[in-house]
């Protein structure tokens, strides 16, 4: 099949790569003329490990080409995919969903009457609805949109775009349907569940599932602060209640909370949604989710001024800055909160991070950074894990100790080998358990 992937971010540089990979002809379409000539040169525009080869694999195979708007030849598309960004608005928990309208206009007048127009962009439900009236005013026939919401995880994106738990099409025609099913039929072949239904239900399985995984997060985050207040230990208690299968030991693991691109968005976009439509019990619940998260990063800035009497002056090492391991992507990201909270407090910071520096740099360039390892410990009078990158968890803790001034760390993700450090005559601190040691 011919398909376009409009928005060549992370969603949509992905998917392009995968739909290309499924062996279909792919045109990857994005305004912006340097990610289209990063990409034509085999290098997507963030860090996903796997995601190069598999783009200069679909490049060699001439699968795959990019290009900054519409024109004869992905006019003659069966499909086109919208994957453009809906962050949050400044100011306002809601999504702002300008550049899906913006791309409907632009896409209208090269629409073929029989093809399909797929949403995977995550959007407030009803947003579908909207961009249907729009298309449709801005062509001669009742155009196919449908909505195809997408569940990959960064750091993970190539397996779980090729191989994912389940698909999902939202569909008001069958046209629309036959086109999604023919375009992924060598992953429902696979065995990948497919459960097809209307359009508002699609668009909202995207935020509920990215609700409900915050919402686990934030159950056992609230629960740690029972443990840290009462002595008990809730990594053991997350592993002793994971084996019920009916809650599952995933996405509890307890620490400074969520971050991201997604999660923290989708749940603030579904709560001011919620409220358009005049139902109040989802936004107050995942309100109260948001408050639990963003506590936890609060929560280490005071255990901080706890260790050290004063911020002022004193140096804190804070290892990590992505929201998470194996990506660059630095939003939201509870790390740099903190940092940025110890900064304001007049510490004097150092960020590490084995990637994306770069980007803290240009996003907040008030941040302290150090690439080196050993010189952003050197000196140190406290430090916090804060992303669970591999080579921290390789720190070797006497050879680390040797470096700092003072021996006292936090971990922040539950994540450290503790026990080590403790013995090599640290002062360990961790988030959820051993608070008292
Ligand atoms: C999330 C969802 O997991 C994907 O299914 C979804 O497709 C994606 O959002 C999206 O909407 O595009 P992602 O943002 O890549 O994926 O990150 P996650 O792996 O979900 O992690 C989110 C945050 O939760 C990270 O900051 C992580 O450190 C934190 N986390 C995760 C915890 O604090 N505890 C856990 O037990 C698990």
């Amino acid at each position: 099949m011919k398909i376009t992937v409009i928005g060549l971010g992370y969603l949509g540089a992905t998917h392009a790569v995968v739909m290309a990979k499924l062996g279909h002809e792919v045109i990857g379409i994005e305004p912006s003329q340097a990610k289209v000539d990063t990409l034509r040169a085999g290098k997507v525009p963030f860090f996903e490990p796997g995601l190069d080869e598999a783009l200069a694999e679909v490049l060699a195979q001439g699968n795959i080409k990019f290009q900054t708007a519409h024109d004869e030849n992905s006019a003659q598309a069966d499909l086109h995919f919208l994957c453009v960004g809906t962050p949050q608005v400044k100011g306002s928990n809601a999504a702002n969903t300008e550049y899906l309208f913006s791309a409907i206009e632009e896409l209208a007048p090269h629409l073929r009457a029989d093809a399909v127009v797929a949403g995977k962009s995550t959007v407030p439900v009803g947003t579908a609805g909207e961009l249907t009236a729009h298309l449709a005013a801005r062509t001669s026939f009742a155009p196919h949109l449908a909505w195809n919401p997408e569940f990959l995880r960064e750091g993970n994106a190539l397996q779980d775009s090729i191989s994912p738990d389940r698909l999902v099409f939202g569909v008001a025609d069958q046209r629309s349907e036959d086109v999604l099913r023919a375009a992924y039929k060598p992953v429902t072949d696979a065995g990948v569940p497919l459960i097809v239904m209307d359009i508002p239900t699609a668009e909202l399985v995207k935020v509920a599932a990215n609700s409900f995984l915050a919402t686990k997060i934030s159950f056992i985050n609230a629960i740690a602060e029972v443990a840290e207040a009462s002595g008990a230990d809730a990594t053991k208690l997350a592993e002793a209640i994971g084996y019920d299968e009916r809650i599952g030991n995933k996405f509890l693991r307890n620490g400074i909370g969520f971050g991201g691109g997604c999660l923290p968005k989708d749940i603030r976009g579904f709560i001011a949604r919620a409220d358009e439509l005049g139902v109040d019990s989802i936004g107050k619940f995942l309100g109260e989710v948001d408050s639990i998260n963003l506590a936890r990063r609060t929560r280490v800035v005071t255990l901080a001024r706890q260790e050290l009497g004063s911020l002022a002056g004193k140096k804190i090492t804070v290892l990590g800055a992505a929201f998470k391991p194996d990506t660059d992507d630095i939003r939201d990201s509870p790390a740099i909160t903190i940092a940025s909270e110890l900064t304001a407090g007049g510490a004097n910071v150092v960020v590490h991070d084995p990637i994306s520096l770069p980007g803290v740099r240009v996003m907040y360039p008030s941040l302290a950074t150090e690439d080196n390892l050993t010189e952003a410990l050197r000196d140190a009078e406290l430090v916090i894990l804060a992303t669970e990158w591999k080579l921290y968890r390789e720190l070797n803790p006497a050879d680390t100790k040797a470096l700092v001034k003072t021996a006292t760390i936090i971990d922040g993700r539950n994540y450290l080998r503790l026990d080590e450090f403790a013995s090599a005559g640290w002062r360990t601190i961790a988030l959820g358990r051993n608070l008292a040691n």
